[in-house]
């Protein structure tokens, strides 16, 4: 594991604490990420990392969920410290598996793809959504957010050929697409609350906050209340 084992120790209270006040605001990735997911009985799914587990609002209350994260400052209850290189699983457990934008600051992404598709049962999936290269989401965490969170921020993100010299991983990916969903919020100050505390923006005030965002993402404005650009780029793959 790298630096980010430590950073995500320290913004673990933040990032938990913005999920808790606005747990509508990322409700279109989590949807987005469970589309075309069957939730039969006995199903068993498993959320990694997990962050603090908020994959939960969006599944059927009696769904069987293992979660797990790399980082102690997630790791709290039921939430298992759990490393990417190995995980604590047998194989073949698994109906399903997920991770949300988890991978950028992975030392060996193809090994962590591995590992879930080893605890993924034969005919399970494993389903990732992380930030494409290029896109104003990369600008937003690799330019503004490193600028004004005092850890800084390097992600290593992907694109539709990330996995091309790696035949085994490529030849598992059934689906890979960029999609749009937009963060929202009730009001600009709702907006600029989240996103401090989310993407730890110490160094920066309000007004620079909101002018960021307003720059390099877009900011709408609906009957509904506002709404931010974002979009990951998902990955579906199949344990044949
Ligand atoms: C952006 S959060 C995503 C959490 C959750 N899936 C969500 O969507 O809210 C990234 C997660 O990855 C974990 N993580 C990623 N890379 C890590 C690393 N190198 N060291 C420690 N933790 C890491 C962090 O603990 C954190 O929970």
């Amino acid at each position: 594991m790298n630096d980010y084992q430590i950073i995500f120790q320290k913004r673990a209270t933040d990032y938990h604490f913005a999920m808790q006040k606005f747990p509508e605001a990322r409700k279109h990735e989590f949807n987005n990420l469970f589309s075309g997911i069957h939730f039969e009985n006995n199903i068993h799914l498993l959320d990694v990392p997990s962050g603090g587990g908020y994959l939960r609002n969006y599944i059927p209350k009696n769904t069987k969920v293992t979660l797990g994260d790399f980082s102690e400052g997630f790791a709290i209850d039921e939430i298992q410290l759990v490393t990417p290189e190995k995980l604590p699983f047998e194989s073949n457990t698994f109906d399903a598996v997920f991770s949300l934008s988890g991978m950028h600051h992975l030392d060996d992404v193809p090994q962590f793809v591995r590992e879930c598709l080893r605890v993924t049962k034969t005919g399970g999936s494993f389903t990732f959504a992380d930030v494409k290269k290029g896109t104003n989401v990369d600008t937003f965490l690799n330019e503004f957010v490193n600028t004004y969170n005092s850890l800084g921020h390097k992600g290593d993100f992907f694109n539709e050929t990330s996995f091309e010299t790696f035949a085994d991983i490529q030849s598992s990916i059934s689906n890979c697409q960029y999609k749009e969903y937009p963060f929202l919020f009730t009001t600009i100050s709702e907006m600029t609350t989240f996103f401090k505390l989310f993407f730890g923006l110490d160094k920066a005030s309000d007004s620079i906050i909101h002018k960021g965002i307003e720059d390099i993402l877009g900011i709408k404005t609906t009957s509904k209340g506002i709404e931010v650009n974002w979009g990951l780029l998902c990955f579906q793959l199949k344990k044949e």
